[in-house]
C-alpha cells in the first residue's frame, strides 16, 4: 500500500481553489443566467465539481455519470466501459462536462462522441481540472482547464491511487 508520506506535494488546497474560483468566474461570464447541466464523471471529479459549482451563479443542474478504462493500477489500455451513464434529455442545453483529468484522452473522446451521437445540444464544453497534455493519444482537448501537469501519476484532491487519498485536499503525485 502507497503511503501517504510517499506522495510528493504538487498543487497546494490553495492554489487549487484560487484556480478554481478563477474558472468559475469564466464560467459566470460566458453563460450569465443561461441554465447549465454540469457532468460529473465518477468518481475522480467529485471534489472538482462540488467546489466548482459553488462559486456558480447561473441557473445549475447536476448529473453524475460513471465510466472506467480497463487496466490496473497506473496504466490504462486506453479501452473505455460505460459503466453507468443515465442521462436526462440534453437536447438543446448548455452542458459541461466536469473531469478530473485528460490523460491519453481516450475517456474524454469516448465520452463527447458518446454525447453527441444522443444529444443536439444548444452548447458542450470540456472542462478539466488537470491536463497532461504530454500523454495526449486521442484527438481531444479541454474547452476549460486549471493545471497543465507532466507525464505524474498524480493523486489527491478526487484522483485516486488503488483506490486511496481521493479525499486529500492537495494534488501530489507518486513515483511509479
Ligand atoms: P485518459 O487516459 O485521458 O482516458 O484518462 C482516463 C482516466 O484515468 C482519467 O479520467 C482518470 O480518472 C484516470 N487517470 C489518468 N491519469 C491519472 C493520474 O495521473 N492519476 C490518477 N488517475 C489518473
Ligand atoms: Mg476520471
Amino acid at each position: 500500500m502507497i503511503k501517504e508520506s510517499d506522495i510528493k506535494p504538487l498543487i497546494t488546497e490553495n492554489e487549487l481553489q484560487t484556480e478554481i474560483k478563477k474558472l468559475a468566474e469564466k464560467l459566470n461570464e460566458k453563460y450569465k443566467d443561461e441554465e447549465v447541466y454540469l457532468i460529473c464523471v465518477l468518481k475522480g471529479s467529485v471534489m472538482f465539481m462540488a467546489d466548482l459549482a459553488k462559486h456558480l451563479k447561473m441557473p445549475v443542474k447536476m448529473e453524475f455519470i460513471r465510466l472506467s478504462s480497463y487496466g490496473n493500477g497506473t496504466s490504462y489500455s486506453g479501452k473505455v466501459n460505460a459503466v453507468d451513464i443515465k442521462l436526462p434529455d440534453l437536447n438543446d442545453k448548455n452542458v459541461l462536462i466536469i473531469e478530473d483529468i485528460i490523460d491519453t484522452g481516450h475517456t474524454a473522446k469516448f465520452l463527447v462522441d458518446f454525447l453527441n451521437h444522443n444529444f443536439r445540444f444548444k452548447d458542450l464544453k470540456f472542462c478539466a481540472l488537470l491536463d497532461k497534455k504530454v500523454k495526449r493519444a486521442a484527438n481531444i482537448n479541454a474547452d476549460y482547464y486549471c493545471f497543465e501537469v507532466d507525464d505524474k501519476f498524480v493523486v489527491g484532491y478526487g484522483l485516486d491511487v488503488e483506490g486511496l487519498y481521493r479525499n486529500l485536499p492537495y494534488i501530489g503525485y507518486v513515483e511509479v
